[in-house]
Parts: structure tokens; sequence; C-alpha cells
């Protein structure tokens, strides 16, 4: 009996070892561990034993009955987890969704702004985010010491070089290449030590400038009258306010009617009514001696906006900051 037993233990244990997937444990408890199973039948068979050993015998037996179910039980988790459950593969699922990417709101606007001037015959043009002081102050006619330099919180990579402050050395590098006539935009990242609601250390601007014999005031008002009414509406209202960049003479800023509250007066236009979006002027005729344009000959216009400007507008949006920083919640709404 108790040699029965024994055999009984290692041929269940042998047989154990032996299933390599989860559908072979049920069959492995029915003939071993079942109530009709062989243990059971075994065990049954005790009564005829002599009663001296009976005790011993149903101590052992009771004994290897809790090893192999416990032995079973560590096996079915085993194979829970295994390599054999990836064999459990359900054809049937439906695919892993991928989230589609999608254009920053920055780069749409960028996108449309760079259309729209194309749209009138502009080229587009790309040049160094890392400067010469030559391109991004100098040959702009802001000689060193230049109060003017005050108002760009320049970021120095050495002695003579920058992270360009605006897009304008673009207006240099062009003039430097090409004769007149020119119609160029210059779109990229500029960048200034200053950071708060409406600033950040990089931002993107369009330059556009426009070269040829006899351009007036009137050429520039009509061009960006064109822009704005495409990129805001047609009814938008525009003014050009007197203002001072040493490259441009005359100069002004532009605004725009307050597209928050129509021109009533809000936090966003500081209840002016209206709100700044760009720079602009004729390209002063120191700028073409610094190219070897005949100031007599040609004259031009040019403008610089902020694309990060136009899209809190056009989207409403109150902190520059959120284009910065990456949540996806406020991402994926445009
Ligand atoms: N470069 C100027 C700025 O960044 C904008 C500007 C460009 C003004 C072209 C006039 C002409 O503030």
């Amino acid at each position: 009996m108790e040699e029965e037993l024994q055999r009984l233990r290692a041929e269940a244990e042998a047989a154990l070892a032996g299933i390599s997937h989860p559908d072979g444990l049920e069959p492995f408890r029915v003939e071993y561990l079942g109530r009709k199973g062989r243990f059971t039948t075994l065990m049954r068979g005790l009564g005829q034993a002599p009663a001296d050993q009976r005790p011993r015998l149903g101590k052992l037996a009771n004994e290897i009955k809790a090893t192999l179910e416990s032995a079973f039980a560590a096996r079915r988790e085993e194979l829970a987890g295994g390599p054999a459950a990836a064999q459990r593969l359900d054809p049937s699922l439906p695919g892993r969704r991928y989230p589609a990417g999608r254009l920053h709101p920055v780069t749409q606007v960028m996108a449309e702004v760079c259309a729209i001037f194309v749209g009138m015959g502009f080229s587009v043009a790309e040049g160094p985010d890392v400067e010469t002081d030559f391109y991004n102050f100098e040959a702009l006619n802001i000689p060193p010491h230049h109060p003017a330099r005050a108002m760009h919180d320049t970021f120095y990579v050495d002695a003579g070089c920058l992270l360009r402050t605006h897009t304008s050395p673009m207006q240099i590098r062009a003039m430097e290449q090409a004769q007149p006539p020119l119609r160029i935009i210059a779109p990229g990242k500029v960048y200034r030590c200053d950071s708060d609601i409406t600033h950040t250390p990089m931002f993107n601007q369009v330059e556009g400038f426009l070269v040829d014999r006899k351009v007036s005031f009137a050429d520039l008002k009509g061009v960006l009258s064109v822009f704005i009414a495409r990129m805001f509406d047609a009814a938008t209202p525009i003014r050009f306010r007197p203002s001072f960049f040493p490259f441009t003479e005359p100069s002004a800023e532009v605004d725009i009617g307050c597209v928050i509250c129509g021109g009533k007066g809000c936090r966003v236009c500081k209840q002016t009514g209206w709100l700044e979006i760009l720079g602009a002027g004729l390209i002063d005729p120191e700028v073409f001696a610094k190219v070897g344009y005949d100031p007599e000959e040609y004259s031009g216009f040019a403008f610089g906006l902020g694309i990060e400007r136009i899209a809190m507008l056009r989207y409403g949006i109150n902190d520059i900051r959120l284009f910065y920083e990456n949540d996806l919640r406020f991402l994926r709404q445009f």
C-alpha cells in the first residue's frame, strides 16, 4: 500500500511537470485529484490495510495529497503567466489604436501666415538662428552702444555671435545676395531673455520686405491690409501708429481692432480697443547703404510680426507659455 502511494505520487509529479499548456491542467486534476480520481480510489482501499498500519498510511496519504495539490496550484500559476500564456492569442481582438499626431498651433498659424504672403507673390527665405552682431544689429543701423540695443534682451553666444533677437537680419542677408526687385518673407525662431504671460525666451516671427523702384508707404499699407483681412476678418479695423525702429524710416506699429471684445475695451486690449500686432516701416536709406543698394533708385518696406501673438488672438489664448508646456490637453484642441 505504501509503495503504491509513493508510485502514484512519483507518477503524478512527472505528469504535472510534463504539462506545458494551461489546457492540460484540468485533465490532470480529474485523473489524479478528482472525486473519482486515482488518489481517491487508492484512499478507499485504505480500509483493507491491517488495522495497526491504517493511521500511519492515512497520514502519509493525506500528506502526499496535500503536496500534490499545492504543486498543482503552483504549476497553474506558472502556466498562466509564463510564455505559454502568450500562445493564447485572440486574433478577434480589435487592434491597438495609435493616437494621430497633429501640427502644433504655432506651426499651423505660421503656415497660414506664410501661405497668405506667398499668395501675394512673396518667396520664402530662411536664415541661421545664431547670428553675428553685424547682421542682427550693425547692418540694421544699430551701432554698438546704440540705445535700441537695450530693447533687445540679447542672448550672447560669444563676443561676435548671438541668438538673433528678430528676423530682420534676413533683410540684410537677402539684399546682399540679390538685386531688386525683391519680395521676400523670412519665417523663423527668435530669442530674447524675457519670460512672462506674454513673452517666452524663444518665439517665432515672420519678416517681410519688398524692394523696388517707387515703393511707398501706401504699398506697405495695402499689403498689410490684405494680410489682416485674410488672417482675421475682412471687417477687422487697422490703424498705423507712428513708432521708431533704427532700420525703418518712417516707422509704424500696426494695431488691429481687438478681436476679443470687438473694440469695446477689455483686459486683453487693456481697455484701448486695439491690439498691436506688428512693427513696420520704409527701409531706412542707411540700411540700403550697408548692402550697396542706391537709395536714390530704390525704396522698400519691411515688417515683422510675432506668430505666437497672432495665434493667441486667433484662438483666444491668454498665456503664451501654454504653447511651450507640451500639455496634451491643451495641444489636442487644435
Ligand atoms: N524687427 C522688429 C522687432 O522685432 C520688427 C520690425 C521688422 C519692425 C521690420 C520694422 C520692420 O521688433
